[in-house]
Parts: C-alpha cells; sequence; structure tokens
C-alpha cells in the first residue's frame, strides 16, 4: 500500500504543482483553507490550521505517513496568522507519530545585510512574515528534530504564473507605474524542481535540519522581472522603472543570496538558474 501523504496548503502554488506528482507515489490528501477548487489531485479536505482541536482530530483521524507543510504563506494577514500554530500543532503530531515531516519556511528569515546565508545560518528576521516563519522554525525543531526544514528563495513558474510575476504582468498591461528594486536579490527557484526536490526529502526520513532549497543565480528584483517578461513576450515600456529598496523607505531584506550546498550533496534533481529553466522550456 503506498503511503500516505498530508499535502497542507494543496490549494496554494506550490500545492497545486506538487498534488499532481504526490498523487503518483502516495496516497494524497490535499488539504485547503478556502480554496477548494484549487486542489488538482488528491483527496480534498478542509482544514484550518488554527483550529487547534480540529487541526488534532484530523490528524489523528488521517495517521499520515508523511507531511509536507507548505501552508500559510505571506500572501495575507489570514496566511501569517496560521504560520505558527500550524507548525506546533503538525510537529508535535509528527514527532510523536513518527510521521516524516517537511515544513517550508522561506530565506526571509534572514535579514538581507550579511549574504551569503548557508544552510546552517541562524535565521534573523526583519519583516513580520520572516519573523513568523523564523518562529515556526524554532517550534519545528524543538519539537520535532528530525523534521526537515526548508528554505526556499522566490518561488516561480509560467505555467501557470506565480503571484508576484502576476502582478508585474498585469501592471504592465495596464501601464501602471511598476517599480523593481536593483538593490533587492535573491535565488528564485522554478516551482517544478522545488517540487522534485521537496518529493525527494518526503522519501529520505534520514534527513533533518534545515536546507535551502534555491536557483544558483542572484538575481536583483529589475534583471529576474525583466527575464521573465521578455520569456512572456513583453516589452517593458516606459512604466516600468528601475529602483531602490533604500529609497523607497520600504523594510525589506535586500541582499537574501542564498548557497544551497546540502541541497546539492543530498538531492539528485537539480535546482537550476533562471537562465537554464527559460532555455530548457523555451
Ligand atoms: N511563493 C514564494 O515565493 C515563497 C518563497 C519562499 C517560501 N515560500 C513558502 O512556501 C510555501 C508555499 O508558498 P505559496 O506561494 O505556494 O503559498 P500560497 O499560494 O499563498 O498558498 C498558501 C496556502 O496556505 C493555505 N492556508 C492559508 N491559511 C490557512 C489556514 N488557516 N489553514 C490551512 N491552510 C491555510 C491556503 O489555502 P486556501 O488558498 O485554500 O485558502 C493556500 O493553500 C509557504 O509556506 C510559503 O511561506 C513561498
Amino acid at each position: 500500500m503506498a503511503p500516505r501523504l498530508l499535502l497542507t496548503g494543496a490549494s496554494g502554488y506550490l500545492g497545486s504543482h506538487l498534488a499532481p506528482l504526490a498523487a503518483r507515489r502516495f496516497e494524497l490528501y490535499s488539504a485547503f483553507y478556502s480554496n477548494p477548487d484549487r486542489v488538482t489531485a488528491g483527496t480534498p479536505i478542509g482544514l484550518d490550521l488554527t483550529d487547534g482541536a480540529a487541526l488534532e482530530r484530523a490528524l489523528a483521524e488521517l495517521r499520515p505517513d508523511v507531511i509536507l507543510h507548505t501552508a500559510a504563506s505571506n500572501r495575507d494577514a489570514q496566511n501569517c496568522e496560521a504560520i505558527v500554530p500550524g507548525a506546533r500543532a503538525l510537529a508535535a503530531f509528527a514527532h510523536e507519530s513518527g510521521a516524516r515531516l517537511i515544513h517550508l519556511s522561506t530565506d526571509l528569515v534572514f535579514d538581507g545585510e550579511h549574504p551569503p546565508y548557508l544552510d546552517d545560518a541562524p535565521p534573523c528576521p526583519i519583516m513580520r512574515y520572516g519573523k513568523a516563519k523564523a518562529e515556526a522554525e524554532a517550534i519545528v525543531a524543538e519539537l520535532c528534530p528530525a523534521a526537515v526544514i526548508v528554505r526556499p528563495s522566490l518561488i516561480w513558474g509560467l505555467d501557470p504564473i506565480d503571484r508576484q510575476t502576476g502582478w508585474l504582468v498585469d501592471g504592465v498591461k495596464r501601464g501602471d507605474r511598476v517599480t523593481l528594486f536593483t538593490d533587492e536579490f535573491r535565488c528564485p527557484v522554478w516551482v517544478r524542481d522545488l517540487c522534485a526536490a521537496l518529493l525527494q526529502l518526503a522519501a529520505r526520513p534520514n534527513i533533518a535540519g534545515p536546507m535551502n532549497l534555491c536557483g544558483p543565480q542572484a538575481l536583483n528584483r529589475w534583471d529576474f522581472g525583466t527575464k521573465l517578461l521578455a520569456a512572456l513576450g513583453f516589452a517593458p515600456g516606459s512604466n516600468v522603472v528601475r529602483g531602490t529598496v533604500k529609497e523607497s523607505g520600504l523594510v525589506r531584506s535586500r541582499n537574501l543570496t542564498l548557497i544551497a550546498d546540502r541541497a546539492k550533496k543530498i538531492l539528485e534533481s537539480p535546482l537550476r538558474s533562471v537562465d537554464e529553466v527559460l532555455v530548457a522550456i523555451s
């Protein structure tokens, strides 16, 4: 019998890519919060990570062998509120039951002032979302030391377009003024490479602790945005402008260059650069 996998955030961007792949190897339960129509595979289950009692009941009933916890992003305040309670409940259950836990964190647990960040770099968040994710990481490490805590950089894809690229494309189409920072660096990871990495981690219970999952190419927001616009056939007009975080006055982690040494050593599938992926899919 196939092992049972609980995928939280199955209705999210990453989750909707992961579900059809996970369903090939696992008996898949796909948890959503408010968007059941976005579940792409598996048995859909409604789950509110902030409702501790309901979550405990659902876990006791499902008894998953593996939990891929992708829910609770920075999409809105509701998502952010689910970060800490969800991590606590899932980590406690995983430790008690022996389930494999893959917990999704973020590169935003770092301040962006001391790059590059290695796999074992200690969190030093400056933004609210990063602080909640850093708290969740600490809880997971304490309650379930066998869990793997992955830190993806920006997750991108063109089929369908990820949320941030979608924002850029919509702005270009409408002729809005769109500012892309030249002093904010990330190491974008293609959603399909990330899915392959996560499914390998699901099958390798001996891997624990923090792991960066990112592409090998640090790009600023301008270079990243204009590359994707070009790939989508848009020529950015004069409404798309360069700017800096510094000038904007916003509190944002600026240089989140990560090094994915652990993933490179352990994983069989590649984590490719934006340029490599664009060539491969063109
Ligand atoms: N996107 C990125 O660039 C990026 C970068 C680094 C790390 N990450 C991390 O990677 C993971 C996936 O990101 P994503 O962009 O795919 O997220 P997303 O598209 O914003 O999806 C968030 C998911 O969380 C679910 N959710 C929200 N509140 C919930 C609650 N109270 N109880 C249960 N589920 C709840 C949502 O369900 P409904 O839609 O059904 O409401 C949705 O499935 C997240 O953990 C995020 O922090 C993302």
